[in-house]
């Protein structure tokens, strides 16, 4: 028996792998700190887990529609609308089982065999997996830790082709942490008004941490004649942490909302009714919470790359968002042969990291920050032992 062609042009995540790792060494005994994982270590807020344990309560444990209740997304409009400064009418909103189910239906929904689609380097896992498996092509968009991992409008502009579908863009970006202001953004607005075939994923789940001191921008915002061609996807998994309840948001023109709930209707069908219910306590309840959070991150980064950076044969740069800090490590590669190999060692000195290349990047490695000031203490004394 054998699997199908489009599974055959995918690989396993390897953030998770890492992770999986990372757990059963752990349970034989073996102390690893893992700065594998992409979620907040805090406790989910208790007013999402009284809502959930009222939803049960409440008998809330039925088919729900499709997209989400009416509720939820009535609260998502009101975070897309306060947070993100996009005003979307309901019609226009989605609810998944956590983000990656939306950007996998999105894709999923609209690629056909044949279309080129854009994504930026180092990216997040999944987008490349998610576009061979939907039959697209990966046109990888090259940033370098030097221009902050960030494209221009010009370098963009040098690969769309007639086939170009989609163009991938995440900000704040996850391995890399870099966030896209304003100006950047118009730039790549003025080459997408030429490009007419070409729609955009705007990834913003990480939309509440940026450390700039600065609030978020958003292309569907900063260029909202483009938005009938931008779908935004957002959730409260890394915002409030609420990873395990699976609730993913997206915000589109309503053609390609129907289409996602579509498929939606049969994969998943409706998002958990019980998540859904807290997500509204999530989106409708106290935010002031968060800037306690990214601050408290902000300082686990500054600890984390001050750390790294004293490391000789690594550097990192400071991360304007996201949990994640983009090791390089080239100046090791000749000792270890590549960043796996690197990886693997840090593993057996007891720190799990997921290497560059998982990220379509080289020669180095992601740390998430997403643990405690102790352990990521540990962690950086950990790495410098295992490389000196
Ligand atoms: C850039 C990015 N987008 C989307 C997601 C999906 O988040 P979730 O499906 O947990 O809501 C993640 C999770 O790691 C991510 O890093």
């Amino acid at each position: 028996m054998q699997t199908s062609p489009a599974l055959a042009r995918i690989a396993p995540s390897q953030t998770t792998a890492m992770t999986d790792r990372a757990t059963q060494l752990r349970e034989q005994g073996v102390d690893v700190i893992s700065l594998s994982v992409g979620e907040p270590d805090f406790a989910t807020p208790p007013h999402v887990i009284a809502a959930a344990k009222a939803a049960l309560d409440a008998g809330e444990t039925r088919y729900t529609a499709v997209g989400g209740t009416s509720r939820l997304k009535h609260a998502a409009a009101l975070h897309f609308a306060r947070d993100l400064g996009i005003e979307v009418p309901v019609n226009q909103i989605t609810v998944s089982a956590g983000g990656k189910q939306a950007i996998f239906h999105a894709l999923l929904a609209t690629i056909s065999e044949g279309d080129d689609v854009i994504v930026p380097a180092p990216w997040w896992v999944s987008y490349p997996e998610i576009v061979r498996f939907a039959g697209g092509t990966v046109v990888p968009l090259p940033t370098t830790a030097s221009h902050g991992y960030l494209f221009t409008g010009p370098q963009l502009e040098a690969l769309i082709g007639p086939n170009t579908r989609w163009l991938l863009l995440n900000s704040p970006g996850n391995p890399t942490g870099a966030w896209y202001p304003p100006e950047m953004l118009r730039s790549i607005g003025d080459v997408l008004r030429r490009h007419p075939q070409v729609m955009v994923l705007s990834d913003d789940i990480y939309a509440p941490l940026i450390y700039t001191g600065k609030s978020h921008v958003t292309l569907a915002t900063e260029c909202p004649d483009l938005a009938d061609r931008i779908l935004t996807i957002s959730g409260v998994s890394k915002s409030h942490a609420m990873t395990g309840f699976r609730i993913g948001l997206a915000a589109g023109p309503e053609w390609l909302i129907k289409a996602m709930e579509k498929l939606q209707s049969h994969s998943s069908g409706n998002p958990c009714s019980i998540s859904q219910a807290a997500a509204v306590a999530a989106l409708e309840g106290p935010q002031e919470f968060l800037a306690e959070w990214r601050d408290r991150f902000r300082a686990r980064r500054d600890q984390v790359v001050s750390g790294i950076n004293v490391i000789p044969g690594l550097s990192a740069p400071t991360p304007d968002g996201a949990f994640y800090c983009m090791v390089d490590a080239q100046a090791l590669m000749p000792r270890f042969g590549d960043d796996a190999a690197l990886a693997l060692h840090l593993l057996d000195h007891g720190v799990a990291v997921v290497p560059a290349s998982a990220f379509g990047g080289s020669a180095g490695f992601r740390i998430s920050f997403a643990a405690d000031d102790e352990k990521l203490a540990e962690a950086v004394r950990r790495i410098a032992k295992a490389v000196a």
